[in-house]
């Protein structure tokens, strides 16, 4: 079991980062690459360790740490449990739902932005073997605003699915404004919340969105190797996915192998055995998001967004999403003149970020501080020939 203490105080971030000791040597601000690793999540695995040099085999223990990473996923979209399918990777949730779509002649196009993390426009493109139709919408100055979807989703339009934060400059879709149109030519809508879960509310409901994916890398603060797709109560049963395996069947331990016969809930969107050292580790990371709470962490992260484009915009920095903050989540990019160099420069000065297409991407967690923000813009200033 895990022997960390509970988060005395859900803003008392000090004590909240005293349990991730990356911070002991290093100013971490990378958690759109890759969350920092807490005492919790390694207890957690250690604990998984444990239980197989104990007993050897304990699927009834596993079984339960499935589940409950399933519940905790449930919690933090406020869905239930039977709409959640526990996978391995985002490629597969989607992959599983990409595989269930009927892309006939009235409605196969598939509408995709180019903020798409790559796996979720591949598997849509691999999808035109099958008849669909992609439409891949770009930016107009600097943004992908709701009229270039409404542009484009009309009632040939079977899915639209797009990536809420982008990968590469941290710019946020409109999620509300999409689905509501994507609702008014009977479009699904798919949302990959890889770069935004954990770091905003996001209520599967309110936000009215048919299927939404998500993975443990990275706010999520658990590990590679296990993820999760959301799929709509109503829609679970009517969409039948062709990309299947045994722990997909209404009854796993049946071993049939003469049909294919899925089951009644999401599970029907997984494949074969559960990533079971992962959940352990899943479970753990979720439960402290809980303890945090996703409302604080939500007002932490603005406090240091906020502070980081303010020491950025006097620095005269050019930023790579919109600046508004209804347009970007945690992660700020600063446009940069060689982002390899520059995050080779950070890591010389300890500092940990990441680069992708002449972006800087500096991802703030609840776990930073204002002393982190003064590190990086100090480092910044020494490197300002690098910054665009
Ligand atoms: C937006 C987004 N989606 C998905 C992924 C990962 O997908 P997968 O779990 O299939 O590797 C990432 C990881 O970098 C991502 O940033």
């Amino acid at each position: 079991m895990s022997t960390a203490a509970a988060i005395p105080n859900a803003t008392d971030w000090p004590a909240i980062r005293a349990r991730f000791p990356i911070f002991e040597n290093r100013t971490f601000m990378n958690s759109c690459s890759y969350g920092a690793l807490s005492t919790d999540v390694m207890h957690s695995l250690h604990t998984y360790i444990d239980d197989r040099m104990e007993k050897g085999t304990d699927w009834a223990q596993w079984v339960e740490r499935n589940e409950n990473v399933r519940a905790g996923v449930a919690r933090l979209i406020a869905a239930v449990p039977d709409e959640v399918a526990v996978t391995t990777s985002a490629s597969q949730g989607i992959n599983a739902i990409a595989s269930a779509m009927d892309f006939n002649a009235e409605r196969n196009k598939v509408v995709i932005s180019d903020y798409a993390f790559p796996t979720n426009a591949q598997i849509w493109y691999a999808q035109q073997a099958r008849g669909a139709e992609v439409v891949q919408i770009g930016e107009r100055d600097g943004y992908i605003p709701p009229e270039a979807f409404a542009e484009v989703i009309d009632e040939k339009t079977r899915i639209v699915a797009v990536s809420q934060v982008c990968f590469r400059n941290g710019a946020k879709l409109d999620i509300p404004a999409i689905t509501e149109i994507a609702r008014q030519n009977g479009a699904y809508v798919l949302v990959d919340g890889y770069q935004s879960l954990g770091t905003v509310e996001f209520d599967v409901n309110e936000m009215g969105v048919d299927f939404l994916i998500g993975g443990f890398v990275k706010y999520l603060l658990g590990s590679a190797g296990v993820a999760f797709a959301y799929v709509r109560k109503d829609l679970v049963e009517k969409l039948v996915p062709t990309a299947t395996g045994w722990f997909a069947q209404a009854d796993i331990f049946a071993m049939d192998n003469t049909k294919y016969d899925p089951s009644p809930t999401a599970r029907r969107f997984e494949s074969g055995t559960p990533p079971v050292p992962n959940c352990y580790v899943a479970e753990a990371a979720l439960r402290i998001i809980e303890e945090a709470g996703l409302a604080a962490i939500v007002g932490r992260i603005q406090e240091l967004t906020t502070a980081i484009k303010d020491r950025a915009r006097e620095a005269g920095y050019r930023f790579g999403m919109p600046d508004d903050p209804s347009k970007h989540a945690a992660m700020i990019t600063l446009r940069s003149t060689d982002e390899h160099g520059l995050v080779a420069a950070l890591e010389a000065d300890r500092i940990v970020t990441s680069c992708r297409g002449g972006n800087l991407r500096v991802s703030p967690h609840f776990y930073n501080n204002f002393a982190d923000i003064d590190a990086l813009f100090d480092s910044l200033a020494k490197h300002r020939h690098l910054l665009a």
